[in-house]
């Protein structure tokens, strides 16, 4: 590939020259089903998403947002009640908890991990918590055992905000059957990405799927007889078929994106400057993103721009210092760890596709600014 070709931070077009076949095969089959909600793909959907983060229901709604309000309610989330969660994340997590008229109560995260930190959520159960929000941020699971035994200590259920991480492990589990329930998001540039939003929620619990399912269709526990308010929150036939074609190609995917991540890690090994993203023992990254933490972070994505390397800083402010936040009266420097990591952290080229002649030339530029 030619040095002064772009080379996009994701790329969706690589995919879809790869698998456009089947995919037009599969919404053709739904459109001439005439079947667009709530018909056999989103059933078959919920299946085999549940069965890939082994657990018993998956219930499809109509985005990762969705499926976190949705479960938030489940979990018995209302006015007043607080929810932990960590900063560092994007803003739906938390303005999933204020949909419900629910507090946010930050805990920082881990330096290494980017995820929350397990202490910092015991610090911050009072007796008004009702949930806590764990995010498997850039495709890494969040140390779960310190959490889970926290939440169980309390009676507090555990909400898995698993938009970044189908697919990925815990100590041999997968993301999704690490909490109470579970909230996928399939946004095109998710791991596994619909044409359009859609989501899907995920748990063990019959109580909990019986509920989710008369919340995303408007509290109808059958027919025109609605037992609650509701939602029209459904993942819609011609989603559910795509994201069935989709899914047969996940774990190569996966595979491709964490060999892709080996590559990076080798090459940057020896810029001092950079600091490269950790899998800690017992765990599966699906790299949703390569996120480096870097000095100089802003310079060097104005320097990557310059030489057309894509990159992005997910997420440059996080979400105590956001407007949507400030009557919650944090300032700076009330968690330190997701306002550093919010200052430093890069995230490189990343998608399945990407080349091995496009990594080097990433890992040349990073060493290339810092040499400069
Ligand atoms: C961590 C996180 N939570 C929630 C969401 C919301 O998902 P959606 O865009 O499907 O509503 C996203 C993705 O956009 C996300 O990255």
């Amino acid at each position: 590939m030619s040095e002064s070709k772009p080379i996009p931070q994701m790329d969706l077009a690589a995919q879809y020259a790869a698998i456009g076949g089947k995919i037009r095969e599969a919404v053709t089959q739904v459109l001439a089903s005439q079947q667009f909600v709530l018909g056999k793909e989103g059933a078959a959907l919920e299946r085999e998403i549940a069965e890939l983060c082994g657990v018993q229901h998956g219930i499809g709604v109509a985005s990762g947002t969705d499926a976190l309000i949705l479960a938030l309610r489940a979990a018995g989330v209302a006015a007043a009640d607080e929810v932990i969660l960590p900063p560092f994340t994007f803003v739906a997590t938390g303005s999933a908890v204020s949909a419900l008229g629910a507090k946010p109560v930050f805990a920082d995260i881990d330096s290494e991990t980017f995820n929350v930190h397990p202490d910092e959520i015991s610090k911050r159960v009072t007796p008004r918590t009702r949930a806590i929000i764990v995010v498997h941020l850039y495709g890494l699971a969040a140390d779960m055992d310190p959490i889970r035994d926290t939440a169980r200590r309390h009676g507090i259920p555990v909400v898995e905000d698993n938009a970044q991480a189908i697919g990925a492990r815990y100590k041999g589990t997968p993301t999704g059957a690490l909490g109470d329930i579970d909230c996928v998001s399939f946004y095109p540039t998710k791991n596994l990405g619909a044409y359009g939003d859609a989501g899907m929620i995920v748990t063990d619990s019959s109580e909990i799927n019986g509920r989710l399912r008369t919340l995303r269709n408007h509290g109808q526990a059958s027919r025109y007889s609605s037992v609650e308010p509701g939602w029209n929150s459904r993942l819609d036939e011609i989603q559910a078929a795509i994201l069935r074609v989709k899914l047969r190609y996940l774990a190569d995917w996966e595979r491709a994106r964490r060999a892709h991540a080996a590559h990076y890690s080798k090459l940057l090994a020896s810029v001092g400057e950079v600091k490269t993203p950790q899998t800690p023992e017992g765990y599966e990254h699906v790299f949703h993103q390569y996120t480096i933490r870097v000095p100089r972070r802003n310079a060097l994505q104005k320097y990557l721009s310059d030489r057309t390397i894509g990159n992005a800083v997910y997420y440059p402010v996080p979400l105590h210092l956001q407007p949507i936040y400030a009557s919650l009266g944090h300032g700076p420097g009330a968690f330190p760890e997701a306002e550093r990591a919010a200052n430093e952290v890069l995230s490189l080229p990343m998608f399945p596709e990407l080349q091995g002649d496009q990594i080097e030339r990433v890992a040349k530029a990073v060493a290339g600014f810092f040499a400069g």
